[in-house]
């Protein structure tokens, strides 16, 4: 059994990485360090060395770089108040600034997200754009926020005449792309929204963050002229797609697809024919083609009007059966019907051989004309067609999201939300009917809005995490004159009311969709950090013996625990009493916790019991450091986990 004391820190993912990199290279490991020499030399011509060499940079990159590598020192603490379906929900909404977030969601979420959708500041010239600090970016975020005396500092904006206007932004952008990056599954996409203003360095960091060759697509999203342009009244932006490895992509077929359009009601209509007409394909064929013909141009259905041949398979397009390119086979062939040799194809046969040729007949997938006259077709159904390649283009007027937001709110609380429809097609892209959808510029939460939406009309599964931070809304807003006080607050009754709304749409169908999420909210570490003042040593020193920051609760401490686990945050907490003692069983026994005073052998015997009613398929036990009766007693209780067969014993 491991023995483990936890720190207040997360994971050091500079070490994690120099650990993979010494994996793939052991020779270049020198007492712990990286030997750069060595490793240029193992990449022989693949090493850029040259002082002048194509890159992109920026003042202030390295030290971004720096603070994305660096621990966080923060926790998240739940908030049960604020939650909805706390005991049951799997979606997340986290309150705080992103880069700490998703330094503290790496354990956790490392290669689990398939999905991030994010809609940052487009550095247009008037947007706040928050800046980090080094030295102590929880206590930065605390004061930024208002959480420090409840005087927010001023949030000031990125003005265009700043010097430093794109290195700002980029400062801002940089370490918390990197981080997000570490999240995604190995089939997992990014899609970032963004305008003409950044979007050229946007696509430069990603490149080099996410590597050339996982670009996808720069997606456009034609949403309605705007009246504010002094040449040209642009009238897009972008959605810029990269994905974590492009190969994983490909391999599989169900991904980057989307339904066409108009196939409900060619269905509906062939339903309606079979039953008419029962095994008589000329009939349903007939009435098919009639009904095509009916339709005014622009149905969505018209332009599927190819489909209307009918066998027993069902509907299907004649399609071209000739040698692509020429020069294949021109072996004879017999009409069924006439028994003559039918005309053959140009360009040959698109078979190689009269054998495959022939077992295809046999297997009625030949589709032949009327006699040996015309060129036979081979036969494309409909249902092995029914989804295509996305269009790079959305044409959506912006105006629309922005009313039904009104609507939904019962006034304009928050301006350009993005428009859930859009993101809702980005998700099905992405083929994700089961993952993790994070946004971690949440702002009024349209992302976990599409994720409800989309569930409800599919019965997906997917969960969503939302990170945005508690920025204060404006006194003179709309927003705070109807009691928001921050854009948080604002993204967590949005997903309240759509929640009910798209329950209500969707009756019993949306019976078991889940419309709750756990609110968890940045804060520093529950676990003291040596801070000795020197002019009190004394109450420093006794402070240090009480393990936890005043005024946390068993609960905070629980979560913290389960981060730097790495253990999902959805997972069940139970909360059981053992000897005295509350015990919390986390994910059906794999972490039992228990923070009490007066941890003896019966507890951990308790423990134990409980471990193995619960029967998780490796158990770890944490313990209040100074929560032990007395040394022995610590002693005993260590034997006793040790025998029961627990993987590790930690204490805080
Ligand atoms: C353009 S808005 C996103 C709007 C969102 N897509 C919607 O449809 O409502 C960007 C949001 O990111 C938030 N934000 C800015 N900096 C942040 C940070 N460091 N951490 C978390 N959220 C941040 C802002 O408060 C703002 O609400």
């Amino acid at each position: 059994m491991n023995e483990t004391k936890l720190n207040g820190k997360t994971p050091n993912i500079t070490q994690e990485n120099i650990n993979k990199l010494m994996e793939l290279f052991p020779e270049v490991a020198t007492e712990g360090k990286v030997d750069i020499e060595k490793l240029q030399q193992l990449l022989g011509e693949y090493a850029e060395d040259k002082p002048e060499r194509y890159n992109f940079t920026w003042n202030g990159k390295s030290r971004a770089l720096r603070i994305s590598q660096t621990p966080s020192t923060g926790t998240l603490r739940p908030c049960k108040d604020e939650s909805e379906q706390w005991d049951t929900t799997q979606n997340l909404y986290i309150e705080g600034d992103n880069l700490e977030v998703l330094k503290l969601l790496q354990k956790s979420y490392h290669g689990k997200v398939k999905m991030i959708y994010i809609d940052p500041p487009y550095n247009t010239g008037g947007d706040f754009v928050y800046k980090d600090d080094f030295k102590d970016n929880i206590k930065n975020y605390k004061e930024i926020t208002g959480q420090v005396d409840g005087e927010g500092k001023n949030l000031s904006t990125n003005a265009e005449t700043s010097g430093r206007y794109h290195t700002d932004w980029l400062n801002m952008l940089y370490p918390r792309l990197r981080l997000a990056r570490n999240l995604l599954s190995d089939d997992g996409v990014i899609f970032i929204s963004i305008d003409d203003h950044e979007v050229d360095n946007l696509k430069k960091v990603l490149a080099e963050i996410f590597g050339e060759m996982n670009f996808i697509c720069q997606f456009v999203w034609a949403a309605g002229r705007k009246n504010d342009s002094k040449l040209v009244s642009i009238s897009h932006e972008y959605m810029l797609c990269y994905s974590k490895s492009k190969s994983c992509l490909t391999e599989s077929s169900t991904l980057w697809r989307e339904k066409k359009l108009g196939l409900d009601e060619i269905y509906s209509v062939y339903n309606k024919l079979k039953n008419k007409y029962n095994h008589d394909y000329n009939a349903i064929q007939n009435e098919l083609k009639m009904w095509f013909k009916s339709l005014p141009p622009n149905h969505p259905a018209k332009n599927h009007s190819h489909y209307s041949s009918v066998d027993k398979r069902g509907i299907y397009f004649p399609d071209n059966i000739s040698w692509p390119g020429g020069g294949g086979p021109k072996y004879e062939v017999l009409h069924p019907n006439t028994g003559k040799p039918v005309k053959i194809p140009s360009r040959g046969w698109m078979f190689s051989s009269y054998a495959r040729m022939k077992e295809l007949i046999d297997d009625d997938r030949v589709h032949f004309g009327a006699d040996e006259n015309s060129v036979p077709c081979t036969k494309s159904y409909l249902k092995d067609r029914e989804t295509s390649a996305p269009y790079s283009v959305f044409y959506k007027d912006g105006r629309a999201s922005t009313k039904r937001l009104m609507s939904l709110m019962g006034g304009k609380v928050f301006d350009n939300p993005k428009d859930e429809e859009i993101i809702k097609s980005l998700i099905e892209f992405t083929g994700t009917s089961e993952g993790i959808v994070l946004d971690f510029f949440s702002g009024s939460a349209t992302t976990a809005h599409s994720v409800m939406q989309f569930n409800a009309e599919d019965e997906g599964n997917r969960k969503f995490i939302m990170v945005q931070l508690p920025e204060p809304c404006d006194e003179k807003s709309e927003a705070f004159k109807a009691g928001y006080k921050n854009i948080a607050e604002i993204g967590k009754e949005r997903i309240r009311r759509a929640g009910k709304k798209i329950k209500e749409e969707h009756g019993d169908a949306a019976e078991n969709l889940d419309i709750g999420f756990k609110v968890l909210k940045l804060d520093n570490s529950n676990i003291r950090r040596w801070n000795p003042d020197p002019d009190d040593l004394q109450t420093s020193l006794e402070d240090h013996l009480e393990n936890f920051v005043a005024g946390r609760n068993e609960l905070d401490v629980v979560y913290e625990i389960m981060l730097k686990y790495g253990l999902d945050l959805t997972y069940p907490v139970e909360e059981y009493e053992v000897a005295g003692q509350k015990v919390y069983a986390i994910g059906f026994g794999m972490l039992m916790i228990c923070l009490g005073n007066q941890i003896t052998t019966k507890v951990a015997e308790g423990i134990l019991n409980l471990v193995k009613k619960l029967e998780p398929e490796s158990a770890r036990v944490v313990c209040r450091d100074n929560g032990f009766a007395s040394d022995s007693e610590k002693t005993n209780v260590k034997e006793i986990f040790n025998l029961g067969g627990i993987e590790e014993f930690i204490s805080i």
